[in-house]
């Protein structure tokens, strides 16, 4: 696993920017795992910076995100497929048809599972997955478990999810209580992963996450058994690591 120390979140958004970018130039047509929530942010500003400079084409790129809320309208401005195109694919030149998102909307859970894990693995899987970690240690919506869960599935969030998500929403009882994610196993399958985190607030998981014992009770703790992990987290989400 390479952890790679940035200053602060300006300088974590330049380097995970520099390692997507690095991705696409290699492999123009490559699949980009996303993920949503607010440490990815600032990358995808600085992937649109790119874009607009001239340095940067998505024109072949596909994408799968992570994860989407069940039981919201597409349409609806907390949905993770409205976050996704207003936070970056509407500044850039992806192809509509290339970005592939969880259906929260489908009445049929299961059958939307099923379908998503389809869309992976047509793709012939995912060449760089970019996550973010939960309070908890969860890794796009795989929270504390006793097993780990493999391909895509719907999943019931927990407590701590729903009040670390409810800065979205106006109040605590709109935040969806359940998600459609991929599972540990597509996360795993990933080429190569680029974990990000932020702030001492995610400084006690990360450093349990990856240096403590590999268990489902603390779902990002798997990475550390995939061969190509890159953390890039800034001073204070790495304090506990360097203490
Ligand atoms: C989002 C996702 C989540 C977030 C995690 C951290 O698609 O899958 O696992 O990455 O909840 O969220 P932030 O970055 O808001 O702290």
């Amino acid at each position: 696993m390479n952890i790679v120390n940035a200053k602060d979140f300006d300088s974590m958004n330049r380097k995970a920017a520099s390692i997507i970018f690095t991705q696409v130039t290699l492999k123009p047509d490559s699949v980009l795992g996303l993920a949503t929530g607010s440490t990815p942010l600032g990358i995808y500003q600085n992937l649109i910076e790119l874009y607009r400079k001239g340095d940067l084409d998505f024109s072949s790129v596909r994408t799968v995100n992570l994860d989407e809320y069940y039981g919201l309208d597409k349409s609806s401005d907390q949905s993770y497929v409205y976050f996704m195109w207003e936070n970056l694919f509407k500044f850039i030149n992806i192809k509509p048809e290339n970005v592939h998102i969880p259906n929260g909307a489908n009445t049929d859970a299961d059958a939307e599972c099923r379908r998503y894990n389809q869309v992976i693995a047509e793709l012939g899987g995912i060449d760089l997955q970019l996550l973010g970690i939960g309070h908890n240690g969860h890794i796009g919506f795989n929270e504390p478990s006793d097993h780990f869960e493999g391909g895509t599935h719907c999943v019931t969030l927990t407590a701590s999810t729903i009040e670390a998500n409810k800065r979205f929403f106006g109040d605590e009882s709109q935040v969806p209580r359940k998600a459609i994610t991929m599972g540990i196993k597509s996360i795993m399958s990933a080429r190569r992963i680029l974990l990000v985190a932020s702030g001492v607030e995610k400084a006690e998981i990360l450093c349990e996450a990856l240096t403590g014992p590999i268990t489902p009770k603390v779902p990002a703790s798997i990475l550390q058994l995939h061969g190509s992990v890159t953390v890039v987290a800034d001073e204070e989400a790495l304090s506990r690591m360097n203490a």
